[in-house]
């Protein structure tokens, strides 16, 4: 018995990264997971975990156009019969100094990142209502709401909306027995994780990816299995009177106040 099992889950930005090792995490408590991303690359992703014995769909979306969003959805209530948990995760980066982000760049952020998540859970919210169950679990990070480096104002303006969203919907959909929060990451090894390390230093980007695992107390960056783990949580009953909350998950990344200043270890 897995504790997943015989819930539908939708997992945005599925093709790789994070959606994909959430898909993976739901997929393993068994349920069964439609993975859906812009990239063709979903197809493989789905067929990846369906080789793994698990039940995966793929199907192509923008998070931008809410039509696509509604037609996905329609068709996975009607195929499956009820659509129990959204992880709400697709999201865009693109380093750039305040100067150099032209409004077309925030525009992008903002509407992958806030206005996708805003889609998404807009599409499936009325079936959850009706049926008095859900869970959504929106993607934020430690950067925005917590920390922030260089070339990140778009980035963390659309990350910091998100624990408000999260906290607004969270409280309507309580009563409606329908859990709504977010997860915070620090550094997860994806490919976006490692185009940040690209546009950081594009001569050496492996240095970047150790000069972030030294500044973790965990000395390491994060897996995505790691965040499957944590989704599958929120999206089971064990985390039922979690309403509105953001969990960090970040090896201890956003601990440090004076960074070593004070004390000895
Ligand atoms: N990797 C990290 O260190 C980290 C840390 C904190 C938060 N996050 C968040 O985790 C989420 C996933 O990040 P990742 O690191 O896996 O990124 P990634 O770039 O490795 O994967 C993102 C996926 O989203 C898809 N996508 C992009 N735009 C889309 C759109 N408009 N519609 C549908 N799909 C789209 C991409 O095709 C890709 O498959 C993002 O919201 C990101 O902000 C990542």
């Amino acid at each position: 018995m897995g504790k997943l099992d015989q819930r539908t889950a939708l997992v945005t930005g599925a093709a790789m990264g994070n959606g994909f090792g959430g898909a993976r995490g739901l997929a393993k408590h068994g349920a069964t997971v439609y993975l859906a991303d812009i990239s063709e690359k979903v197809h493989e992703a789905a067929k990846l975990l369906r080789s793994e014995g698990f039940a995966a769909e793929s199907v192509l979306f923008d998070v931008r156009d809410s039509k696509a969003i509604e037609d996905a959805v329609q068709h996975i209530i009607s195929k499956e019969g009820s659509l129990d948990i959204l992880f709400n995760n697709a999201g865009v980066v693109r380093l750039k100094t305040f100067l150099e982000m032209t409004d077309e760049d925030r525009d992008f952020h903002f509407n992958v990142n806030i206005k996708g998540i805003w889609n998404c859970a807009k599409a499936v919210y009325p079936h959850m209502l009706e049926r008095c169950y859900g869970k959504i679990i929106n993607m934020s990070s430690v950067t925005g709401p917590m920390v922030v480096d260089a070339g990140e104002t778009a980035y963390a303006t659309t990350k910091a909306a998100i624990w408000g969203f999260t906290k607004a919907l969270a409280y309507e959909a309580a009563p409606y027995n329908i859990n709504v929060n977010a997860i915070c990451p620090g550094y997860i090894l994806t490919p976006m994780a490692k185009q940040i390390a690209i546009e950081s230093n594009p001569q050496d980007p492996d240095a970047v990816i150790q000069g972030i695992a030294s500044a973790v107390p965990s000395k390491r960056l994060g897996t995505t299995d790691e965040i499957g783990d944590l989704v599958a949580f929120l999206a089971s009953d064990e985390s039922s009177y979690l309403v509105g909350t953001q969990i960090v998950i970040d090896g201890g990344s956003t601990l440090p106040e004076t960074f070593g200043a004070v004390g000895q270890y």
